[in-house]
């Protein structure tokens, strides 16, 4: 696969190839540093939205591999604004190795990727988050050892994280259930391209009720009640989203040993609370820290597939001046 754009774009397999990379490259970098395999290549960063854990982690990931990272903030790029995305992908693609973007609409990112030269990673979008998709789901390997008879209880506002959780789930067999309030509950194409993804196997529930989705629930997860692009809604949304903040009477109900995930950034006080965010079953920061080394192990696989396709890409260009 070429580019790195929706979990479900990708087999299990493949998936699980990918969080064993980052696996080795983690532990390396803890040993003795990564060994510089994407030397002298580029990363271009573009981001419609802001964003701290993205932004850094992909930076400091092409560092440690020997590569480079060039951050264009959303003044800059205008992506469909200033210049069609079409545009933006073919010039930025001839400049760059690889390309990162963070997106409102989706369209923004398979438009990236089908005129792109060079491989493309969704950094978000409204629709999805595939690079926090997979460090959770590295997260939760380091944790539990291996996927199996897990159950994970997603609360809150069904967005961009939960669509990839879900895909994550459905290639682990992770039992899912969402209990978010009417109106914010996932959309039903997302819930059936899971199902199929796991061919008939993924057992996914969606409630209204905070306490019975958590019960004997391994993994509690939590987002923004009201996401990027979002915010003329958050009054609406403060409103409704309470029953469903992460807080200790609510982990009372799960699993004794569960463990509490959030993507970050976090409304303190709002979706989760101080004491459950700093508590001892809170994995928030181990969770964002495993952003950097699940987007290494994309950044190097995705490198590796494409460095014969650039190789012959340059050959041509070559062949093309020569003939002139
Ligand atoms: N979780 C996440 O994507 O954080 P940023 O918005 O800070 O990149
Ligand atoms: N759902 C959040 C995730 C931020 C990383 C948002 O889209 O704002």
């Amino acid at each position: 696969m070429k580019h790195f754009l929706d979990l479900a774009d990708w087999t299990a397999d493949d998936v699980y190839k990918l969080l064993r990379l980052a696996l080795k490259l983690k532990d390396e970098w803890l040993e003795d540093g990564n060994k510089p395999v994407l030397k002298n290549k580029a990363l271009g960063m573009v981001f419609q939205k802001p964003s701290l854990r993205t932004r850094v982690s992909f930076e400091m990931a092409m560092q440690h591999v020997g590569g480079h990272a060039l951050y264009l903030s959303p003044q800059e790029i205008g992506l469909g604004k200033r210049e069609s995305t079409a545009d933006v992908a073919r010039v930025l693609g001839g400049y760059v190795d690889i390309i990162m973007a963070r997106t409102f609409a989706h369209q923004h990112i398979l438009d990236m990727a089908r005129w792109s030269p060079v491989p493309v990673i969704n950094g978000l979008s409204d629709y999805n988050h595939p690079c926090q998709g997979m460090a959770d789901l590295l997260t939760i390997l380091e944790e539990f050892g291996q996927f199996d008879g897990l159950h994970m209880a997603y609360l809150g506002d069904s967005n961009n994280v939960t669509t990839s959780l879900l895909m994550g789930a459905a290639h682990f067999n992770i039992k899912m259930t969402v209990a978010a309030p009417e109106g914010y509950q996932p959309a039903q194409d997302v819930i059936d391209k899971a199902r199929q993804l796991g061919r008939g196997k993924l057992d996914v529930a969606v409630t209204t009720d905070p306490v019975a989705a958590v019960e004997g629930a391994h993994i509690i997860y939590t987002d923004t009640w009201t996401s990027m692009g979002q915010e003329e809604e958050a009054d609406k949304r403060r409103a409704v989203f309470p029953p469903y903040q992460v807080n200790a009477d609510l982990l009372g109900h799960a699993d004794k040993d569960a463990i509490v995930m959030h993507c970050l950034p976090a409304h303190r006080g709002e979706e989760i609370t101080d004491d459950v965010a700093d508590g001892p079953q809170s994995r928030l920061f181990p969770q964002a820290e495993n952003r950097l080394h699940a987007q290494k192990a994309i950044l190097v696989h995705l490198m590796a597939e494409a460095a014969v396709k650039d190789k012959k890409r340059k050959k041509d260009k070559k062949n093309k001046k020569k003939n002139k």
